[in-house]
């Protein structure tokens, strides 16, 4: 048995019982915290927590929490964190006036990166995203989804989707994949649109489960990329293979998005920059999770989602980073917070709720993590001394979380 055993814990957030799996509207801001309290971990699990009055007296680790905040780790449910390079210079363009769309249009985007990548081994695609793991987990992240979608070719799908795989093999984190082979069109299918939905029906998605290099299917269904109708072939094809769908919708605009991913039981319809009442009408009845990307609507200027009329009708919201080169450079989960709270007016605990279990259940990690619940993977963040929650998400920039578990292990810490 290895035990650790973290002590006077200031404050012990996010406590949940263990078959509480998301939470919704009003329970966001009123998870459960214990002060003064304690967290024994075993065998890389969470075996007992409660009052320090309560807790065990030795343990093969004790780390002393005097001061400090201890959470579940964040659960990053939507990002292209494998890409083979960055795109400065489309960053630039937006600067000087240019909108992502026509970027797209010009062979930025998308496109761009899946040239750089079709040119990029596979040992260099790990390295540099195996770089990114740790980069994020130094911020607080112990689960991320990742997807594929660089690829747009069999050949270069596969390659992205066995490097994630890979990195599933290669580190402590939980990481989920998603194949997202209707990213884009590519430039030869660029009068042939239904072909390419063909190619990825036909040959992309048997390969991909015959490998089972996937949990998820993911389409950029709006202006310009996927119709709702291309997105629910592609669904179709995908639940045939076990592939659960995930959606990119209305971003850049209302194209139908949410309808078809809440008519095929999406685990999660992610961005949702353009939302009607309808749409959260729509969301309240179904078992979807609206998740929120507010670091690329910052990055690209778009409005925010309407988080706090989605909580306000009793939705359950999650947040995520969608790291990827050309809409959202970062991964840091603690910015993501902040934004919430300052742009989609998100109280702080509501953003931790959205970035925790509710991250978790958007990736369908919510059994085994994304909450303090005996018998959870034991992935866990401990803050610097700090006098209130609310730090976290007001010291934008700063990176308040001192120390990082997953597993049960230590694996980052940062004594700036
Ligand atoms: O989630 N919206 C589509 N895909 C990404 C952007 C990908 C890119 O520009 O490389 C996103 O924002
Ligand atoms: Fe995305």
């Amino acid at each position: 048995m290895n035990s650790l055993l973290i002590n006077n814990i200031s404050s012990l957030e996010m406590v949940l019982p263990k078959e509480k799996l998301q939470l919704k509207g009003e329970e966001m801001a009123n998870y459960k915290s214990i002060e003064q309290s304690y967290l024994l971990i075993e065998n890389g699990k969470i075996a007992a927590y409660g009052k320090q009055s309560d807790a065990p007296e030795r343990a093969d680790k004790v780390i002393d929490a005097s001061g400090k905040f201890v959470l579940p780790g964040w659960c990053d449910s939507h990002t292209h964190l494998v890409f083979a390079a960055s795109r400065e210079t489309e960053f630039i363009d937006k600067i000087k006036g240019l909108s992502y769309e026509e970027i797209a249009a010009n062979g930025g985007g998308i496109l761009n990166s899946a040239k750089r990548l079709s040119n990029a081994t596979e040992d260099e695609l790990f390295n540099s995203a195996l770089y990114r793991l740790s980069e994020i987990s130094a911020t607080g992240t112990t689960s991320v989804e990742i997807k594929s979608g660089y690829g747009l070719s069999v050949d270069a799908e596969l390659k992205m989707l066995r490097v994630i795989k890979r990195l599933k093999e290669n580190t402590t984190l939980n990481i989920k994949a998603t194949f997202l082979g209707a990213h884009a069109f590519p430039e030869s299918y660029k009068n042939n649109r239904d072909g390419y939905v063909q190619l990825i029906i036909d040959e992309m998605i048997p390969k991909v489960a015959d490998e089972g290099l996937a949990d998820f299917i993911d389409v950029f269904c709006d202006k310009g990329f996927f119709t709702p109708e291309q997105t629910a072939k592609i669904f179709e094809a995908g639940i045939k293979h076990n592939l659960i769908p995930k959606l990119h919708a209305n971003e850049l605009g209302e194209t139908g998005g949410i309808e078809v991913g809440v008519a095929y039981g999406a685990r999660s319809v992610d961005h949702l920059e353009h939302t009607s009442a309808e749409h959260i009408e729509l969301l309240k009845q179904s078992n979807t999770t609206p998740t929120l990307l507010p670091s690329t609507a910052f990055f690209l200027r778009l409005p925010y989602a309407p988080a706090r009329k989605m909580i306000d009708a009793g939705l359950g919201v999650a947040l995520a980073t969608d790291y990827n080169p050309g809409s959202s450079p970062s991964g840091n989960m603690p910015f993501v917070l902040s934004l919430a709270c300052i742009y989609m007016r998100m109280l702080p605990k509501e953003a931790i709720a959205a970035a925790t279990i509710n991250g978790a259940f958007a990736m369908g990690l919510e059994q085994s993590c994304g909450s303090i619940s005996i018998g959870k993977r034991a992935d866990i963040l401990i803050t610097k001394p700090i006098e209130n929650i609310a730090v976290l998400p007001y010291y934008f920039g700063s990176n308040y979380v001192e120390t990082v578990i997953s597993n049960g292990n230590i694996i980052s810490q940062n004594k700036e």
